[in-house]
């Protein structure tokens, strides 16, 4: 019987280990393939849209793969197997996949190269944002351009660039311009890479009292704007502000910091067109088991033990009060077109 047992256990531990490995072979092949061609772009991905026709369709949005790091890449060729089986039950057609920015891990060409590999195992054609990692000039050497317009059957979509800091005067006059110029078709989708919002707890960067977030929720209020999406914070979180849907979608392969039960975890948004109705769904997909082994499991365990033991509320009582940063933001003259 003792004999049996341990031959089990090995039996078991090797299959485990089997899989492992499985589970890492994809990169095998991300390392020997060549990525798509340069004139596989934006622009030609746009141009392949102008022949739909009819008014049901389907589209995918996702974010900050971070193409150029073997961790992300792993996670984003699952995304990718997952990305590319939408279609099997023939529900309505997947029109193209839209990425949210920060395709790159930090913007080196080596990174824009893992990238077109990403692109070319994507059945369907890409079209990107620009995001904070990603160099502009080699984003459009490599990707096109980086804020656009295009159209896809009933619906008008506006790729917003505010990467290099807030946008101002100039940015949000384009955006205005567009939005004017959509209200010929039935839906507006925009998508850029920073939430005009903070989606995640205690944000240093303060997004909700910034005067372009502001502006630009007003103008998707005012011009009837379907969703928007966004991406930079590596989580899935959506919000409503004035009957306008935020999709923040950044979980697309990055190495996830975030605690699963807040967002954090790999997934990307299936958007459903049906005439003048739009819905959407979340996919959310496991990292592949080896990530989960070296890094999500631990990633877990330190969040449960951090939120068990809280942090320092023995020591300290945070009895301070602290002054505003930006006391600006009291003058009425901040929330006023003139400031741009
Ligand atoms: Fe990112």
């Amino acid at each position: 019987m003792r004999f049996h047992g341990i031959r089990w256990k090995k039996a078991v531990l090797v299959v485990f280990a089997l899989m492992v490995v499985y589970s890492f072979l994809p990169m095998a092949r991300f390392w020997l393939m060549e990525g798509a061609p340069l004139e596989d772009n934006n622009l030609s991905s746009a141009e392949i849209l102008k022949e739909n026709e009819g008014v049901y369709f389907s589209f995918i949005v996702w974010g900050d793969n971070h193409s150029g790091l073997f961790f992300n890449d792993s996670a984003a060729m699952k995304l990718i197997w997952h990305m590319n089986r939408e279609d099997r039950f023939r529900k309505s057609p997947i029109d193209f996949v839209l990425s949210a920015g920060d395709i790159t891990l930090d913007g080196a060409e080596s990174h824009f190269r893992a990238w077109k590999k990403i692109q070319e195992l994507i059945k369907y054609p890409v079209i990107a944002a620009v995001g904070n990692h990603d160099d502009l000039d080699l984003f459009n050497k490599y990707v096109g351009p980086h804020q656009f317009t295009f159209v896809n059957r009933n619906s008008y979509f506006i790729v917003f660039e505010n990467k290099r800091g807030n946008p101002r005067k100039a940015g949000m006059e384009w955006l205005e311009e567009k939005l004017i110029e959509g209200q010929e078709y039935e839906h507006i989708f925009i998508v850029m890479h920073k939430p005009p919002f903070d989606p995640y707890q205690q944000d240093f960067y303060n997004e909700d009292n910034s005067y372009w977030a502001y502006r630009f929720r007003k103008l998707c209020a005012e011009y009837g704007v379907s969703m928007v999406f966004a991406g930079h914070k590596h989580l899935f979180k959506s919000e409503v502000f004035d009957g306008v849907e935020y999709i923040v979608t950044g979980g697309g392969g990055i190495l996830i910091e975030i605690p699963e039960a807040d967002g954090g975890y790999h997934h990307y948004v299936r958007v459903a067109v049906n005439n003048d109705y739009v819905t959407y769904e979340v996919r959310k997909v496991s990292p592949p088991l080896w990530q989960v082994l070296a890094y999500y499991m631990w990633k877990e365990a330190v969040y449960w033990f951090r939120n068990w033991y809280g942090s320092g509320y023995i020591f300290g009582r945070n009895t301070e009060i602290l002054p505003e940063r930006e006391p600006h933001l009291h003058d009425p003259e901040h929330w006023s077109p003139a400031t741009m």
